[in-house]
């Protein structure tokens, strides 16, 4: 079937504002609402009780997905997460233990260094799950349980619905684990459910700051260089930022945790490097409004995404603010995915570069 812009100048935009249904879509599919309970397919391929281990395997955009999933397991499972990018993954012959679970995280279902992973994990006796958005794929083919995100047909090829779906689905999984270990309580687990059926409304909100972001983007444009800082599940958005805004927009950019920067970056900091980051008030939030005011020091240019609590504790100069809807840590990565997306995509337009179609990438890359 035809998949339009629609009123959209590109596909990435549309794909941005479709985010709210889509995940709504995809949360639909792994939670129950009437019973605030989460809802996985009943018959799994191993139990979530004797599970030793999650070894997660993905690339790209997808692979950011899978490490804030690290930090949800650990968390609200108490399972440890083994994660690497599959190209790395694929020839390390990791060890992997009697009673494992690999999950693999990609969009197409067709990348061949997460397909040779997931061949892999097989050999080794591990059971397969696979959060995918193309369910007649390969990697869903060759699954022992699919977990399908519910995007819709994604185009441009910098991925943004397909991230925040995986989250989605990622995040239902890791509820579901915790509650069958009994880490969650049945109140722990409904307040968690509540929390993550906000999500659509919480994405709509975010969406509402495309102006000021749009205006924030011509301070990006201007830059060579660009950092994004995040601490906790903000990191991998840290990442994530970074990796959309050197796709789309060819600006250099790294992301980097909040905490690693005195061991690195902070000696490019000047006046011409704007920082941005990600950081809603949660409990890691006084740490890296220290590293802000490393930077601050440094005449560095801050461009915080935070929450109304955040915007008021954060005591530094120079800094601009992006200011969501206080909510549950667990939804964070989500919903501040959208001003990232937003930011990477406004500087592509200034730049005018082809945001659909990156020059030297695929969509999809099916070769090592
Ligand atoms: C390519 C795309 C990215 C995507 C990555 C993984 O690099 O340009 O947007 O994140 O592949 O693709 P997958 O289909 O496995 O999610």
């Amino acid at each position: 079937f035809l998949v339009d812009r629609g009123n959209y100048r590109h596909f990435m935009a549309k794909e941005i504002h479709e985010q709210p249904e889509v995940m709504s879509r995809t949360l639909g599919q792994y939670l129950d609402f009437t019973t605030g309970r989460t809802a996985l397919p009943a018959q799994l391929p191993f139990d979530w009780k004797t599970l030793d281990r999650i070894s997660i395997s993905a690339c790209g955009t997808a692979y950011y997905a899978g490490l804030v999933a690290k930090y949800w397991f650990e968390r609200l499972a108490r399972i440890s997460v083994d994660i690497d990018v599959a190209s790395e993954f694929r020839y390390r012959e990791a060890p992997l233990p009697q009673n494992g679970l690999a999950i693999f995280v990609s969009q197409s279902g067709e990348t061949a260094d997460t397909l040779a992973s997931l061949r892999y994990c097989k050999a080794q006796g591990q059971a397969i799950a696979a959060v995918v958005n193309v369910t007649t794929s390969t990697i869903a083919r060759e699954a022992d349980v699919v977990l399908p995100t519910m995007a819709g047909p994604e185009i441009g090829v910098a991925s943004t619905k397909a991230f925040t779906c995986q989250l989605s689905t990622l995040a239902c999984l890791a509820v579901a684990a915790g509650r069958a270990r009994g880490v969650l309580t049945d109140a722990d687990e409904q307040a968690l459910v509540s929390a993550l059926a906000e999500i659509p409304r919480l994405a709509a909100q975010a969406l509402r700051l495309e102006p000021q972001i749009e205006r924030l983007a011509k301070t990006i444009a201007k830059a060579r260089d660009v950092l994004y800082l995040g601490r906790g599940t903000s990191y991998p958005l840290a990442l994530e930022g970074a990796l959309k805004l050197k796709e789309i927009s060819y600006i250099h950019a790294e992301g980097y945790a909040a905490g690693e920067l005195k061991h690195g970056p902070i000696a490019l900091i000047d006046e011409t490097m704007p920082v941005v980051v990600i950081a809603p008030h949660d409990r890691v939030f006084d740490k890296t409004v220290s590293n802000m005011q490393e930077v601050a020091a440094r005449g560095g240019r801050i461009i915080l995404i935070t929450d109304a609590a955040g915007a008021e504790a954060a005591t530094v100069d120079a800094v601009e603010t992006i200011v969501l809807p206080a909510m549950p840590a667990t939804v964070t990565p989500m919903i501040y995915a959208i001003p990232v997306q937003l930011l990477a995509y406004h500087t592509a337009v200034i730049m005018g570069t082809d945001v659909d179609q990156p020059r030297n990438l695929a969509k999809s890359v099916t070769v090592e």
